[in-house]
């Protein structure tokens, strides 16, 4: 039987899931008070996927999240990790449209995000969505010198365009 997928905001009540689910997809990107001010702040919009409740009892179900942050009309990405055991399973897509279908109905216009340059899985997600490189930043993460890609999308309000979650997950 397939698995019942939820996608639904975060609250900081599920902090303690967040980190864990931190520390598995990106080894420990950001403090407990990193995540309590992101889920605090009203112009931090967070969504969380959850489903699978058999994996670490601590993540309660969660098995992925995504975060951006609402400044004037742009929609800056900082956040979106799934559990490595649900990973090329359509997740990340599900994620990505919903973060955009949220931005969407609060009337961003575009979005934007930055990725390491190696990473580039997570660019293909990214351009199938329809962002574009427009800039790199040279050696801007400090643990390997790594350069950081900036990439942008527009037309976030354009009709064509409110159909991101189309691709549905079939897990
Ligand atoms: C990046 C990430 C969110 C993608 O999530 P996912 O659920 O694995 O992605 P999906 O299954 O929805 O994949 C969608 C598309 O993205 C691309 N993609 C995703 N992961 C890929 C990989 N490891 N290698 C190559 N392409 C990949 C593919 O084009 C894929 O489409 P396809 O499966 O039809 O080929 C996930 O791998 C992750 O959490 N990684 C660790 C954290 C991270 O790097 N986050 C991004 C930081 S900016």
């Amino acid at each position: 039987m397939g698995l019942e997928i939820t996608v639904k905001p975060i609250s900081v009540d599920e902090i303690g899931s967040i980190l864990i689910l931190d520390r598995l997809c990106f080894g420990g990107l950001w403090s407990i008070d990193s995540y309590r001010r992101e889920l605090t702040n009203d112009n931090s919009h967070f969504l969380g996927i959850l489903g699978d409740k058999t994996l670490e009892p601590e993540l309660d179900g969660l098995i992925g999240f995504g975060c951006f942050w609402a400044i004037l009309d742009e929609a800056h990405i900082t956040l979106l990790g799934i559990h490595p055991r649900y990973q090329r399973q359509g997740l990340g897509k599900l994620l990505l449209g919903s973060l955009l279908d949220k931005a969407r109905t609060i009337e961003m216009a575009r979005a934007t995000l930055e990725v390491r340059a190696s990473n580039q899985g997570a660019i293909d997600l990214y351009e199938k969505y329809g962002f574009q490189t427009v800039g790199r930043r040279k050696k801007y993460y400090q643990d390997n010198d790594e350069d950081g890609v900036i990439m942008w999308r527009g037309g976030l309000q354009h009709p064509a365009n409110a159909i991101d979650r189309a691709a549905r997950w079939h897990g």
